[in-house]
């Protein structure tokens, strides 16, 4: 079984051919960050019409590059939601047309959902376990049950995970996307010279709050009058020790609620960060888990796990008709 993959959510323009096996024949991108970065982050409509001039050809490297025709593809997946409306529509709309007019069966991704499964993807991983959904839109405690079956455990209550990271990379004046770029400064960083505050970690919640956090970084680089390559170092390592406290805390706090679950897998684009993984996974392999993190390129949007997500579907025999509506809020709770 070969499924065509198509991610349009944001500003990643991607397609992908994956099989049931979990090998990856192509995973073509093309990335929109040049596009936006003047404007320190995405622009919806920019987003949109860029998709719309890019897609087709991302879909016609994926087969190329893979070497398949479409007659020999099983299934056309899409993200049908959440993200962007304008950039999920031309996604769907592309892959509706083509499951039209070629008759395969034409199914509907949750964009969060193909995060969560692309360590079944990586590493095979067997359902139930839990999982830490970080990406720029989500920050997420979850128990993944099976493919549509999650309990939601934690949430972030205000900023994203990803976006903490955007914001404050924004402040230091450092460039889009935000979450590579602090990684990088961190490492030229001392962690210990800001002290930064853990909202809500005392609380006994599994939810997340990064708000507080953003704005005490900003209070803290307003009092420096003029702000140096070694400021901007040592913020970007003290935020970022900061947050990986805060998210192996609460990981650990789920792992205590939840002794039943042995497995561990973090996920979505805050998931490439090195620095957070080494720490989480110190931290949970002394508590006996087994951590899994699929690579950075595919914790980062891109059109395998789009694929991948649609091959878990079709084999239980799931597909969706074409009248499925592209959602900009769809929650994995509301899978189930
Ligand atoms: O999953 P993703 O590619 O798109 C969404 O579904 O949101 O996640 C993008 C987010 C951005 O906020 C970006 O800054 C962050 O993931 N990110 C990172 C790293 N790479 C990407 N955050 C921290 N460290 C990274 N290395
Ligand atoms: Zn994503």
């Amino acid at each position: 079984m070969i499924v065509l993959g198509i991610e349009t959510s944001c500003d990643e323009t991607a397609a992908a051919l994956v099989t049931e096996e979990g090998e990856i024949l192509s995973n073509i991108l093309f990335s929109q960050i040049a596009t936006h970065q003047s404007f320190g982050g995405v622009v919806p409509e920019v987003g949109a019409r860029a998709h719309l001039t890019y897609l087709p050809l991302m879909i016609r490297q994926a087969l190329e590059t893979g070497g398949v025709s479409l007659d020999q593809v099983d299934g056309i997946a899409a993200t049908c939601g959440p993200g962007l409306i304008g950039g999920v529509i031309v996604g769907s709309m592309m892959a509706k047309a083509m499951a039209a007019f070629s008759h395969k069966p034409f199914i509907a991704i949750n964009h969060l959902e193909a995060h969560a499964l692309t360590a079944r993807l990586t590493h095979k991983v067997e359902f139930p376990y839990l999982l830490l959904l970080v990406s720029g839109g989500h920050c997420q405690l979850l128990r993944v049950n099976g493919v549509a079956s999650y309990t939601e455990l934690g949430t972030a209550l205000d900023d994203a995970v990803g976006e903490s990271f955007d914001k404050v990379a924004r402040l230091l004046g450092l460039p889009y996307p935000g979450g590579p770029e602090i990684e990088k400064a961190a490492r030229l960083g001392d962690p210990y010279r800001f002290k930064l505050p853990r909202p809500m970690l005392t609380q006994k919640t599994l939810n997340f709050s990064f708000s507080g956090l953003k704005t005490a970084v900003r209070h803290e680089v307003e009092k420096i009058p003029v702000l140096t390559d070694q400021d901007r170092y040592d913020m970007a390592a003290s935020f970022q020790k900061t947050v990986t406290e805060i998210l192996v805390t609460r990981s650990l706090q789920a792992v205590e609620a939840y002794p039943d679950l042995k497995r561990f897998v973090m996920a979505g684009g805050v998931a490439a960060n090195q620095y957070i993984r080494g720490h989480l996974e110190e931290a949970l392999t002394q508590k006996g888990l087994t951590v899994l993190v699929p690579n950075p390129a595919l914790c980062t949007d891109n059109g395998a796990m789009i694929a991948w997500a649609g091959i878990e579907y079709l084999r239980l025999g799931k597909t969706h008709s074409l009248d499925f509506d592209p959602r900009p809020r769809w929650p994995l709770k509301s899978l189930t």
